[in-house]
């Protein structure tokens, strides 16, 4: 399906899959937990789930002769540190634009973390006052603009990957791994869970698990808070992705699922239930989550499972995207831990 695609390669490679026996444990022990570490997929800048997404950005933008990647996020966005990381290792220019996303005041916020490591990277970094939207921004367009007003061949890579033509093929590829690995494990998984924001990472796995006909199993927990604009977005990769891999048939409605239930209080902000998540996952298994996306999709696992919305027996594979950098810009809800 991939294989018409050229590939950069920017991770390790496959990622590990990890079992989680002391948090299946503290959940009641009868769903089995599991965790896909996309988090450690890379030694570019702490890795993460954009990196699977730009490998199959890279060749178009070194192909479009551009100087400079130009993208867009939050302030502690990890898409722009990962393409921050991107531009440096191929020797190219970055220009990234943060907008304040998010009502968190923490005095260090603009400083620690992903926004240090952007800089660090020798990014230019671009703080703008401009509030959380996942669409198409102006702020992005004017720096695009200024980087041709200046000379240089901007490259433009859209928030979060993911509203680009090829933004979603990483992770139609995540899904023919774990099939992949499944087949060396001897058993499958029942579910998957995957934080879903702007959508290529939950559209990318709905296309590449529809040709294995289970993306209904794909179950995408929203951290955005506007949930309708982020499924109207999958719908449209998926719709864009399926056509550009010839998957012969249309995605439907119902392959589509998307769980409201715990992006509260808003972007950006955890709840007190998303902090006892990330707690219960570092103090089982040392895996280390963030309060902005998967403090949001591990709530949302542990919730589930203690629901009985997993019936009982079944593999829960949990896509750890990345993201704890952002931690550091948090510092004050975790000052006992
Ligand atoms: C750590 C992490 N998890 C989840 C997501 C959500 O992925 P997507 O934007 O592809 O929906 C992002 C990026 O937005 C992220 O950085």
């Amino acid at each position: 399906m991939l294989e018409k695609f050229e590939r950069y390669p920017l991770t390790f490679g496959p990622t590990p899959i990890e079992h989680l026996p002391r948090l299946t444990q503290a959940l009641g022990g009868k769903v089995d937990i599991y965790a896909k570490r996309e988090d450690c997929n890379s030694g570019l800048a702490m890795g993460g789930n954009k990196l699977r997404k730009l490998e199959y950005i890279v060749p178009d933008a070194i192909a479009s002769g551009a100087d400079t990647l130009v993208s867009i996020g939050g302030v502690q966005s990890n898409h722009t540190r990962m393409v921050a990381a991107t531009a440096a290792k191929i020797g190219m220019d970055c220009v990234v634009v943060q907008e304040k996303w998010v009502p968190h005041y923490d005095a260090v916020y603009d400083r620690v973390g992903n926004i240090m490591m952007t800089r660090l990277m020798g990014a230019e970094s671009r703080l703008v006052e401009d509030g959380f939207d996942i669409g198409i921004r102006q702020s992005w367009e004017n720096a695009i603009r200024s980087v041709k007003d200046r000379g240089g061949k901007p490259y433009a890579i859209p928030a979060g990957a993911s509203v680009h033509k090829y933004g979603a093929l990483g992770y139609v590829g995540f899904a023919q791994e774990v099939a992949a690995q499944e087949k060396e494990l001897g058993f499958t998984f029942d579910y998957i869970v995957v934080c879903v924001v702007t959508g290529s990472t939950q559209g990318g796995m709905i296309v590449g698990f529809a040709a294995q006909d289970r993306a209904d199993r794909v179950i995408g927990i929203d951290a955005s808070g506007t949930v309708e604009q982020t499924r109207a977005q999958v719908r449209q990769i998926v719709d864009n992705t399926a056509q550009l891999l010839e998957l012969g048939r249309d995605i439907r409605e119902d392959e589509i699922v998307i769980n409201p239930d715990y992006a509260y209080p808003a972007y950006g902000v955890p709840s007190e239930e998303t902090n006892d998540a990330i707690r219960l996952a570092a103090k089982t298994e040392a895996m280390i989550t963030d309060p902005v996306y998967e403090g949001k999709s591990m709530q949302g696992m542990i919730d589930l499972t203690k629901k009985g919305f997993f019936p009982e027996g079944s593999k829960v594979l949990y896509a750890h995207l990345g993201g704890a950098p952002a931690l550091n810009g948090y510092s004050y809800y975790y000052k006992d831990g």
